[in-house]
């Protein structure tokens, strides 16, 4: 089987500058760094708010990066006409409210589904890939499939954040039903929210997922190892 591919977030290194609205440590930095010890990709979320991610972020990261650009963004006419602006890779919808502090679940494809279709359609006329982040749901990834968008992102949050071994085991479960389920569908299946060194294997053990998206663990540990050390090793996590 081929290893996942690794997406790494790099927003909370913006979230350090942003603590005192300096310019270091430098997103872009950490993004070369994160490349040159083996991420497959680099994903920020620009939120409305701003209160990591800047656009001049977006701007450098499309300008530096050798890899690929993903974007988490609401779906909204301002990140349609950023993401026209300075074409990431890829778009990845996620839900957003001002209050919360990271993503809380996903996004309601079923309750959205005209937003969602046409902001996928604006995208796609921008040349730019879409994906939407939704909980492991069949509903939602039927309702993904029927938008004809070619990639959906599992929230592995409820899997992450699980209190007790059989609870993880249970929410691991949903995540592998809902990737088979999308790969049936034709679906591209990824995966994302909350995962760590320590929780990361199960995940990587789903044959269908083909990409990890992870931010706040591996910049943890970056903050006291380095970006290299971090990266590297959540890689070798990542070998199946
Ligand atoms: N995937 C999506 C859609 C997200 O919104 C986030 C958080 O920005 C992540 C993955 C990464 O989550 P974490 O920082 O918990 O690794």
């Amino acid at each position: 089987m081929e290893p996942v591919r690794l997406g790494v977030n790099v927003d909370h290194i913006a979230t350090i500058r942003e603590a005192r609205r300096s310019r270091e440590p430098e997103p872009v930095a950490a993004a070369v760094l994160a490349e040159l010890a083996g991420a497959d990709q680099i994903t920020v979320h620009l939120r409305g708010d701003r209160r990591h991610i800047q656009d001049r972020d977006v701007d450098l990261l499309r300008r530096a990066i050798a890899t690929r650009l993903n974007l988490e963004a609401a779906a909204t006419p301002q990140m349609v006409t950023i993401a026209a602006t300075y074409k990431p890779d890829t778009v990845t919808l996620v839900p957003e409210r001002r209050e919360e502090i990271t993503t809380e679940g996903g996004l309601d494809v079923l309750l959205n589904q005209n937003l969602v279709r046409k902001t996928a359609q604006d995208l796609r006329a921008a040349g730019v890939g879409v994906s939407v982040f939704v909980d492991p749901d069949y509903d939602q990834i039927k309702a993904v499939a029927k938008l004809e968008i070619g990639l959906i992102e599992l929230n592995t949050a409820k899997y992450s954040e699980a209190a007790r071994p059989d609870q993880a085991a249970a929410e691991a479960d949903k995540v592998s039903q809902a990737a088979r389920a999308a790969v049936k569908l034709g679906l591209k299946a990824i995966a994302g929210h909350g995962l760590t060194y320590r929780n990361v294997r199960r995940i990587v053990q789903i044959p269908e997922i083909e990409e990890l998206n992870i931010g706040h663990s591996i910049v943890a540990r970056a903050a006291l190892v380095g970006m290299e050390r971090a990266v590297r090793e959540m890689k070798t996590l990542m070998q199946r």
